[in-house]
């Protein structure tokens, strides 16, 4: 089975925000994306609302027919929105300010107390949890531990050295194939993101029990030149035929 394509929508919102006002929509980009192919949605709620706003999710709830993925962290506020919401999945990732994008995995081994209790509280609302974490030994086993239903395995470092640096990009391909083979030992569902475009999708796309990625800055950028609606089917097509 191919691995699913998950459209994070982020940058529609900070195209949006750039302006103060109400276009482009996030929740239009997330209809199109779903009809050119795409599984689900993912937005981020970041503390500081830089791209997606709280206005956007009920409207994405409502619209969203796949999976609605929720990227968020791990703070009371963002538990207690989740709550009230009920997207269809959680992803908890590690928030900073002043980072541009999600710098690195969270790390769950460190603060498996709060992530503990916030997954299961979320769990026992039926919304299935991910955590974004490093494709790293000790991290898979906390997210098992923790009660994790689903790992995003952070393709940030490959992505990087991809281009620039093929042979260290294949250590890192190594790395991210034995933590997906350990995830889904221990009963994880394994999903991966961070950097994916066009060029280094296939290796990632075809890591032994993938299932779903998330990929936002590469589909959204094409969109500026083609159209949205193109750029999601160029990307469906990719993963359709990756072998
Ligand atoms: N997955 C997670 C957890 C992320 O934080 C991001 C970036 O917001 C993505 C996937 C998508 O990354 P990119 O925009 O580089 O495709």
């Amino acid at each position: 089975m191919p691995a699913k394509l998950c459209v994070n929508i982020d940058h529609v919102g900070t195209v949006r925000n750039a302006r103060g006002e109400g276009e482009p929509d996030p929740v239009h980009a997330a209809a199109l994306c779903e009809n050119a192919g795409a599984v689900g949605i993912t937005a981020h709620l970041r503390e500081d609302r830089r791209h997606i706003i709280d206005r956007d999710l009920p409207l994405l709830k409502e619209v969203v027919k796949g999976l609605f993925n929720l990227e968020m962290a791990c703070t009371n506020e963002m538990v207690r929105i989740a709550m009230n919401l009920r997207p269809d999945q959680v992803t908890l990732v590690p928030e900073k300010r002043a980072e541009v994008t999600t710098e690195g995995g969270l790390d769950v081994r460190r603060n498996m107390k709060v992530v503990r209790a916030a997954t299961r509280k979320m769990l026992g609302a039926k919304i299935a949890v991910s955590h974004f974490i490093d494709p790293d030994e000790k991290q898979v086993d906390a997210a098992a531990e923790s009660g994790a239903t689903h790992v995003e395995f952070h393709t940030g470092a490959y992505a990087r050295l991809f281009d620039r640096q093929n042979a260290r990009a294949m250590e890192e391909l190594g790395r991210l194939r034995a933590a997906c083979l350990q995830a889904h030992a221990l009963g994880l569902i394994v999903n991966a993101g961070h950097g994916l475009n066009y060029r280094n999708v296939v290796p990632i796309a075809t890591l032994p029990h993938m299932n779903e990625l998330n990929i936002g800055h590469a589909i959204i950028g094409r969109a500026i030149f083609c159209g949205l609606d193109r750029a999601v089917s160029d990307m469906v097509r990719l993963l359709r035929h990756a072998r």
